[in-house]
C-alpha cells in the first residue's frame, strides 16, 4: 500500500518539528565555519520540509511526491523528520507501523471529511487540539 505510506510521509513533511536543537560536544568545522564546543546547532527541518529548493509546490499536500513513476515509495535524502545520526528518533519504526495501521483501519471503516475548510500551519511543534474537526461517516463494508 505505497499510497498510504506516502500519505504518512507527506503528513510528516507538513507537521514534523521545524527545528531539532543540538549542542556541539567538541570544537569542529562545518563548511569553513569553526563551531566551538558548547555552541547550539539547529537542523532547520522547516526549510528542508517546505523549501522550494527541495520540493515542487511545497504548500500543496501531495502524497504522490513520495512515489516513483513505478509506484514505489521514495524518500529524498534531505527529508529527515526523525533527524539523523546517533541521536535519531528511536520511536520512528513504532510511529511508522502504528500510523500505517491506524490510518489504513480508519479509512477502511470510515469516509473522512472536514466540516469546513481546514488550514494547517506548517511548522507547528504541537498542533492545538481544537484547530479543526473531522467528520467520520461509517462505510458500508461488502460481506461475501
Ligand atoms: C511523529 C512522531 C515523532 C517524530 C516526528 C519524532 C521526531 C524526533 C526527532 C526529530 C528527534 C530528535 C533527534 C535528534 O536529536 O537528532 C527525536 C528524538 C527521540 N524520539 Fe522521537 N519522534 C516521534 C515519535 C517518537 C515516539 C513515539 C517515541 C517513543 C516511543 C520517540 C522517542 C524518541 C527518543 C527517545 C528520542 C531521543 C533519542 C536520543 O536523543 O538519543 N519519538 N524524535
Amino acid at each position: 500500500m505505497p499510497y498510504t505510506e506516502a500519505t504518512l510521509w507527506e503528513t510528516l513533511r507538513k507537521a514534523s518539528s521545524p527545528i531539532v536543537p543540538h549542542v556541539a560536544s567538541a570544537e569542529t568545522e562545518i563548511d569553513g565555519y569553526t563551531i566551538e564546543k558548547g555552541t547550539m546547532v539547529f537542523i532547520n527541518n522547516y526549510e528542508l520540509n517546505v523549501g522550494e529548493e527541495y520540493w515542487s509546490n511545497p504548500e500543496e499536500f501531495m502524497p504522490e511526491r513520495f512515489l516513483s513513476p513505478a509506484g514505489n515509495v521514495v524518500k529524498p535524502a534531505h527529508f529527515i523528520p526523525f533527524s539523523t545520526g546517533k541521536r535519531t528518533c528511536i520511536g520512528q519504526r513504532l510511529v511508522q507501523c502504528f500510523s500505517f495501521v491506524i490510518l489504513a483501519t480508519l479509512l477502511q471503516h470510515y469516509d473522512i471529511s472536514a466540516g469546513s475548510e481546514v488550514k494547517i500551519k506548517p511548522g507547528c511543534v504541537a498542533v492545538p487540539p481544537d484547530c479543526f474537526k473531522l467528520i467520520l461517516t461509517p462505510r458500508i463494508l461488502q460481506s461475501d
